[in-house]
């Protein structure tokens, strides 16, 4: 094919999808659409495509004309050329950051100091510097952050949400380091099953500097491809198989791979107690390195207003925390993230500095073959469209006069089934490719929605009410980001850095390094799962088909371990840590349940528990200020929330309303508060749309199953013209 079909823009690489400079003012526009749709908190699966390598290639156009100016490949190589060290060198990088690689043991059985050959990992740190004053140089401790996943780049969140984090949470003079956990984008080896060193090497051993990530690549994408039209287990009587055996296909691939590293080989050494540990070689080295710094005081604490006597005291009458953090772990983690916390916490809890879990994992079910026990709300959170919607009324566009829930219930329904007998297709305008939206499109869609409905349920309402009443021209504008557009650049032409290509398969071998039960069950027993998980949510097939993914993965995790269920420093007694945890749930959480959120705060000595009454993912997904003025008083002060008592029903813990949900918006207009205090809500929620905006960036598995569907943020961008143009 000729390459002017191609349509490419040789800027349109992924380079400039990650990274956004940090803030320039003629983005603005963008970003205001950006913020709405990207809300979509998408952790633990997410759904921009253009994260996954057939995103790489499929690039998009709307984004493509607005972001060109925004490549700045260059800034990679900076990375790239940062030697590796066991101590924190920090180099500057992406201009106003700086960037370092922390040498640690790929076996923390093997340590570096026992030999010289013992392998290596290479961390990638970006540190947001906070405002420092005076002789302060830096925090005592960093405020970590992980964004989930597995396999989320909290090296590219900081970069892109550092700031707004330090003002959202309220702590501008705290240090913010983002991190990329094992196997992940910035720290090397990466988990890549794709990409192999030539055959010809005449060096004896295979190193991974020597393997060729340009063409694993495009073999990642050619596989992805090939499997796009399955789409979930229960969209045709062979869907189940046909995904299955390609997951044990994949397996296979990476058991490959890892056979050529024998104990070297990073694959065996990426599940989360690994990462937990390099957490706290981070925190030493952290350490180290604010003790070279000159001039007492040479740090500065988080800001601790409170005596420590007013600090919440364990209650069996133990000693009170301290909130000093110097030498411990301050850490934010997501989805995902909260399962790297806490498992941080079960091991080394004497190391806890401050801890916020928010949109809580169920660490007993993700060890488990499949972990069904997330699906507890998906339901719920479902139900909460058509209820929003009728609530609405004339403002949603599926509502229709004299409406009760049920009828917009069952509109939805015989919207779904009106697709799966009549597919629409039609012609890419631009990209002259052929592109369609089945039934199945329609449901990944909408769950995918249910991540962060106060954005994406009015939108939802539109597409659906399109293939209601058949306005199928505006609906094609809403999907166009539904076919693909090819970029050959990054495969065809120079390689560019190793960073800047994204596709791995780090997700998949962290989720699946972390089964302490594996999966690998038979076709029947699978579809008997599938039914019992059918009881429990109305999406089952959409979720099933991404927990099945450990199906027959046979790398056996080598490095440390931790068994939830089975834990020698704990038993089953509650852990004491240094300083209480702070879990954060949802009332209706598509993916971590609030149960889970309890569950979980009760495997810790006076944890604090908040239930943010909203739906979607995370509290992120909604503006509370009653769950933010919590977040700020935990790290500022010391505060925490009262240990949760009782259970589902009958239990009391701290309950947060939030202030904006679907088709109501919050903003400074909306705002009950008045002068200095609009003004600060209004910036309060900038940052906190730019979090999630960025957090809406993560590449998190369950991408490349989910390619096909329309990235949210087309949609949400072509849904603000047609409204715009409406009235
Ligand atoms: C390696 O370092 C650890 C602590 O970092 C120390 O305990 C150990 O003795 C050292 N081993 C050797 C062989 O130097
Ligand atoms: C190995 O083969 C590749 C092409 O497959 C070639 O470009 C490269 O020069 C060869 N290297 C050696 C050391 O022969
Ligand atoms: C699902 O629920 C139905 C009805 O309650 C029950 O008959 C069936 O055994 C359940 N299936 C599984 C696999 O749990
Ligand atoms: C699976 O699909 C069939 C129709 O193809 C449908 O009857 C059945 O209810 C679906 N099962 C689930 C659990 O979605
Ligand atoms: C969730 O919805 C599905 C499909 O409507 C239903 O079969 C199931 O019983 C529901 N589960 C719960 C827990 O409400
Ligand atoms: C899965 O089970 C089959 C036998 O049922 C066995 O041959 C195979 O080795 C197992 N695979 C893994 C990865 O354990």
């Amino acid at each position: 094919m000729n390459s002017t079909t191609y349509r490419t823009n040789e800027k349109n690489t992924l380079v400039w999808r990650e990274i956004e400079p940090p803030d320039t003012t003629k983005h603005h526009r963008r970003r205001v659409l950006l913020a709405k749709g990207l809300s979509i908190a998408a952790v633990l699966f997410l759904w921009w495509s253009y994260h996954s390598v057939p995103g790489l290639i499929g690039c998009r156009k709307t984004e493509t004309v607005a972001d060109a100016d925004g490549v700045e490949g260059y800034r990679f190589d900076d990375f790239e050329s940062i030697t590796p060290s066991e101590k924190l060198e920090w180099h500057k990088c992406f201009t106003a950051f700086r960037c370092a690689r922390l040498t640690v043991p790929m076996d923390y059985n093997r340590p570096l100091n026992a030999s010289k050959d013992n392998p290596r990992v290479h961390i990638g740190l970006i540190l947001v510097p906070g405002i420092h004053t005076g002789s302060e140089k830096a925090s005592k401790s960093p405020l970590l952050i992980n964004p989930g996943g597995p396999g989320g780049s909290g090296f590219t969140f900081a970069l892109g949400a550092g700031r707004a984090i330090q003002q959202l949470f309220g702590v501008p003079d705290q240090d913010v380091v983002g991190f990329d956990p094992r196997g992940i984008m910035m720290t090397t080896p990466r988990a890549d099953c794709y990409s192999f060193p030539p055959d010809n090497l005449s060096s004896s051993l295979p190193s991974p500097d020597d393997e060729d990530y340009v063409q694993g690549s495009f073999h990642r994408f050619l596989w992805a491809q090939s499997g796009r039209e399955i789409g979930f287990i229960n969209s045709s009587d062979v869907a189940l198989q046909k995904l299955d055996t390609r997951i044990r296909a994949t397996a296979k691939l990476c058991q490959t791979k890892d056979e050529l590293y024998g104990d070297d080989g990073i694959l065996q050494y990426v599940s989360t107690p690994n990462v937990a540990r390099d957490m706290l070689s981070i925190v030493d080295a952290w350490d180290e390195w604010t003790s070279t710094l000159s001039n007492e005081p040479a740090v500065c604490d988080l800001p601790v207003k409170v005596k420590e006597e007013e600090l919440h005291s364990s209650a069996d009458g133990g000693i009170p925390y301290s909130p000093d953090t110097k030498g411990k772990l301050v850490f934010w983690g997501l989805s995902y993230g909260t399962m790297l916390g806490a498992t941080f916490a079960s091991l080394f809890p004497d190391r806890v500095g401050r801890l916020i879990l928010d949109g809580v994992v169920d660490a007993d079910g993700f060890v488990g073959p499949l972990w069904t026990e997330s699906s507890w709300d998906t339901n719920k959170t479902f139900d909460s469209f058509a209820t929003y919607c009728h609530k609405a009324a004339k403002r949603c566009d599926l509502y229709q006069d004299g409406d009760e829930v049920q009828d917009i219930a069952n509109r939805f329904q015989a919207v779904e089934m009106k697709l799966r007998n009549e597919p629409l297709t039609w012609i890419d305008e631009q990209s002259k490719m052929p592109a369609s939206f089945t039934n199945t499109h329609l449901r990944g869609l909408t769950f995918q929605s249910l991540y962060g409905p106060t954005i994406m349920f009015p939108i939802l309402a539109s597409v659906v009410s399109n293939l209601h009443e058949g306005i199928i021209d505006e609906l094609i504008k809403q999907l166009a980001g539904n076919s693909p557009y090819f970029n050959s650049q990054p495969f065809c032409g120079a390689p560019l850095s190793r960073f800047s290509y994204p596709g791995d398969e780090a997700g998949l071998a962290v989720m699946c390094s972390d089964k302490r039960h594996p999966l690998n069950e038979s076709l029947p027993n699978l579809e008997k799962e599938f039914e019992s998980l059918s009881n429990m949510s109305y999406f089952s097939d959409v979720y099933m088909s991404f927990i099945l993914i450990c199906d027959g993965y046979g790398i056996k995790n080598k490095g440390l371990t931790m068994d939830w269920d089975d834990n020698p420093a704990h038993g089953s007694e509650p852990i004491r840590t240094s300083f209480p945890i702070l879990f954060i749930s949802n009332s209706a959480d598509p993916v971590t349940p609030l149960h889970a959120g309890l569950k979980m705060a009760k495997k810790f000595v006076d944890a604090g528990l908040i239930e943010q009454k909203s739906e979607g993912h995370c509290s992120l997904s909604a503006p509370s200020r009653c769950t933010n003025d919590w977040i700020q008083g935990y790290l500022k002060t010391g505060i925490v929330p009262p240990h949760p008592v009782g259970d589902l029903g009958d239990g009391k813990w701290v309950e947060c309303r939030a202030e904006g949900y679907p088709w109501k918006s919050y903003g400074a207009e909306s705002s009950e508060a008045q002068g200095e205090d609009a003004r600060a809500e209004t910036e309060r929620i900038k940052t906190l749309n730019k979090v999630q905006q960025e957090l809406g960036k993560v590449k998190l598995w369950g991408t490349q199953s989910l390619d096909w569907i329309p990235t949210m943020q087309e949609l949400v961008a072509v849904y603000e013209s047609q409204n715009h143009r409406r009235h």
